[in-house]
């Protein structure tokens, strides 16, 4: 069990706290998707209620240790200050840390706010610097770490930090853990995985780790091809990992020695050319046609796997059915997140596309949790330790 922020006297106090706020931007710089900065409102609101002062850091984009104003957090500090309804002082400097920073820092009053620069404008951020993360742990008296979605990296400002300061978990990365923890650790039965998107590479860690732990696995998306080559059946010009066919084969026997039930798709629908325009046609999961593509599950699969969803008490979906972003070919996708909504089940959404899908068609307020991690929410779901959450202090038990 880590410390969180509760185990903490706040008052009087400045505290540093790393957030994801790596979201989405268009092309005139506007987020398009404010849900992990909406994500970190309780931590930020308890603190500020506690007495304490707030210095927030992330980073957005990957801008390769360079300052570059593609990448600076100027519209998260606007956000933020409309979603707080409050002042958020921004320290806009390349450096991320300077003299000046720090002053800035120092003069913080309980209950204001402040926001560094992007901390990955400063190379050694990804490379775990000892030097920067002296640097930023010099700006507060306590770091709480509350950005789930990087706490699969191990940069500086999540991992490097923590050493110099007592150290808590935010209720962000509480909540995450609960929930997907939660799931895995100990989940009301029956338990079902549903996975999907393009590649089983992606997924083979947490096709392993839930061969152990889900009662039934429903794979579709592009992975769902490689499996069906590995039955034996042609796939056409769908996605295929040839490199993966054999170790498709190795975790259906792991799963069936085991006892627990992988549900391939029954029927596809294809088409010749990958467009959202492009004819289709259903066809039997044993006869897709050598010039098509599968491009989404059938009706045969979305009831199979509807029946599958109404017989269990918990869920967590990650990846979409199909090429969801096409009308033609989001029904699997759209189905598996209407027939989620109606059951009264605990349903977990990993984030990213599958977050997507449910938001597209206004479910996403009828799921048990969205999930604000992509790829730190796969690393969990895999059983791996996670580099962001393991650097916090542990809460001493009291036997
Ligand atoms: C994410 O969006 O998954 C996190 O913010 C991590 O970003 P990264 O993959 O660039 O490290």
């Amino acid at each position: 069990m880590k410390k969180q922020l509760k185990d903490f006297n706040l008052e009087g106090k400045r505290v540093l706290m790393r957030c994801d706020f790596n979201v989405p931007l268009d092309d005139h710089s506007n987020i398009t998707d404010d849900i992990r900065i909406r994500s970190s409102l309780p931590s930020i609101n308890y603190i500020l209620e506690k007495g304490g002062s707030v210095i927030l850091m992330s980073h957005l984009g990957r801008p390769d240790g360079e300052p570059d104003e593609e990448y600076s957090l100027i519209p998260v500090a606007k956000k933020l200050a409309d979603l707080l309804n409050k002042e958020v002082v921004f320290a806009d400097y390349d450096e991320v840390v300077n003299d000046q920073v720090k002053k800035m820092a120092s003069r913080l009053l309980p209950g204001e706010v402040m926001l560094l620069q992007n901390t990955r404008f400063r190379k050694e951020e990804t490379k775990n610097g000892a030097e920067f993360s002296k640097e930023l742990a010099s700006l507060g008296d306590i770091f709480v770490n509350d950005a789930f979605g990087t706490s699969h990296r191990a940069h500086a400002s999540n991992v490097g930090v923590a050493k110099h300061l007592p150290s808590a978990v935010g209720f962000l990365i509480g909540k995450e853990l609960d929930a997907i923890g939660g799931a895995l650790s100990k989940p009301k039965r029956p338990f079902t995985a549903i996975l999907g998107g393009a590649k089983v590479s992606d997924k083979i860690g947490v096709i392993e780790n839930l061969i152990n732990v889900a009662d039934n696995i429903l794979i579709g998306g592009g992975m769902a091809f490689t499996f069906i080559r590995a039955i034996g059946y042609p796939v056409g010009k769908s996605l295929l990992e040839e490199d993966k066919i054999d170790l498709a084969i190795e975790l259906l026997k792991k799963a069936d020695d085991k006892g627990m039930n992988i549900f391939l798709p029954q029927d596809f629908k294809v088409a010749q050319e990958f467009k959202d325009t492009s004819d289709f046609l259903t066809v039997s999961y044993k006869e897709i046609p050598d010039s098509y593509m599968g491009l989404d599950i059938g009706e045969k699969t979305i009831k199979l796997f509807e029946s599958v969803l109404e017989g269990s008490q918990t869920v967590i979906w990650n990846g979409p059915m199909g090429v969801f972003e096409f009308d033609n070919f989001s029904q699997g996708t759209d189905a598996i997140s209407k027939k989620l909504a109606d059951l009264d089940i605990i349903t977990i959404i990993g984030g990213g596309d599958s977050a997507a899908a449910v938001e597209k068609v206004g479910l996403a307020d009828k799921m048990t949790h969205i999930s604000t991690g992509g790829g730190a929410t796969l690393e969990y779901m895999e059983g791996k330790v996670l580099p962001g959450i393991d650097a916090i202090e542990d809460l001493e038990e009291v036997s």
